[in-house]
């Protein structure tokens, strides 16, 4: 019994690979060259204004694509707005993504429009736009294929178990990651975006009553003192010295038992992934490599292409509302 379990557990993973791929091959990097051969230039330029007036753009644009593809894959759906009769994924209270990163979506689409009207999907502009804020804070140029569409729907519901809570363990990240086609050295890698930006201290003060192994006892008696001040929802930096420094100090913390969150710090104790946690803090430059193949594959979930979905027209609501 525990046999066949373990054979249709690898066929399904097999089977979700082989649809991944399928799906890569239907995106392409030169999809918009004839419809709209600026795409890349506004994006970049519009997006760079913009991160440029406000700091906290770049963290919540990034974590915004990551809740897009998890949650029922990269199809814009985080973007839709709840109405009276649909609470949407958005308002689901651990997504908790600030509007910046929604305007941002907005105004990049807003800027493509002018340009090339009804042609570019929102989901592919949060893709460019997350890759363009790993660039904006000196992270690697990264390239993401294209022709993703936008769905019709988005349900709170759905979000429920598909984004990682901050108090899961190695197994349950990995089974998580699993299930959106993506291994423990995605994984690793992905994980390392937490290298920028911040967390409220109600994702981690269950770790700082002293029982928690992990902690490097200094760094926790600081988190108390800052978690202290405004309670659990006062936001502390994932790498302090540089939160908007896209680079491998954050696996360097890890091996000082610096990971804020109890999923960044188990990363450094699972024996599926410790290795790879000492091989991205030793050299940036594989760290730099693995995150981009990497983004890839989290930017291929479950996308929609060909005639499913639609191309919204504004990234908040369906067109036919
Ligand atoms: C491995 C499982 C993960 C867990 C459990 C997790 C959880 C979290 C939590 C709890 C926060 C803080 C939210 C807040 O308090 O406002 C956060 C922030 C963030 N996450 Fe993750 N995350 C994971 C993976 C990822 C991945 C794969 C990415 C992108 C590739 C990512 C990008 C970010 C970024 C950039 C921030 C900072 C956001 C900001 O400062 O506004 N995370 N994450």
């Amino acid at each position: 019994m525990q046999i066949q379990r373990v054979l249709v557990f690898r066929i399904g993973i097999l089977l979700l690979v082989h649809y991944t791929s399928c799906i890569m091959s239907q995106l392409s990097p030169n999809f918009y060259d004839n419809s709209c051969p600026n795409l890349l230039s506004i994006v970049s330029s519009t997006y760079q204004s913009l991160a440029a007036r406000d700091n906290v753009v770049s963290p919540s644009t990034l974590r915004l694509g990551m809740h897009d593809c998890f949650i029922q894959g990269c199809d814009g759906s985080i973007l839709l707005s709840s109405t009276t009769v649909n609470s949407a994924e958005r308002d689901y209270v651990d997504n908790d993504i600030p509007q910046q990163a929604f305007d941002t979506i907005e105004n990049i689409k807003r800027a493509v429009e002018s340009s090339c009207p009804g042609v570019v999907s929102c989901a592919d502009i949060v893709a460019l736009a997350s890759l363009e804020a790993v660039r904006f804070l000196g992270g690697p140029s990264l390239q993401v294929p294209l022709g993703r569409r936008d769905s019709q729907t988005s349900s709170v519901a759905n979000a429920n178990g598909n984004i990682p809570s901050s108090n899961l363990d190695g197994d349950q990240l990995i089974s998580l990651f699993a299930s959106k086609g993506l291994d423990a050295s995605d994984l690793v890698a992905l994980s390392g975006a937490h290298t920028i930006g911040f967390a409220k201290c109600r994702q981690f003060d269950f770790r700082l009553n002293g029982q928690d192994p992990f902690y490097d006892q200094q760094f926790a008696a600081q988190l108390r003192g800052q978690c202290s001040l405004r309670g659990g929802t006062n936001v502390v930096a994932f790498d302090p010295p540089s939160p908007f420094l896209f680079d491998n100090s954050y696996y360097r913390d890890l091996q000082n038992n610096r990971g804020l969150l109890l999923t960044d710090q188990v990363l450094f104790v699972h024996p599926q992934t410790k290795d790879l946690v000492n091989q991205f803090a030793a050299s940036q430059t594989q760290f730099f490599q693995a995150f981009a193949t990497s983004f890839v594959k989290m930017f291929s979930i479950g996308v929609l292409t060909g005639n499913n979905g639609e191309i919204r027209n504004m990234c908040d609501r369906i067109n036919a509302s």
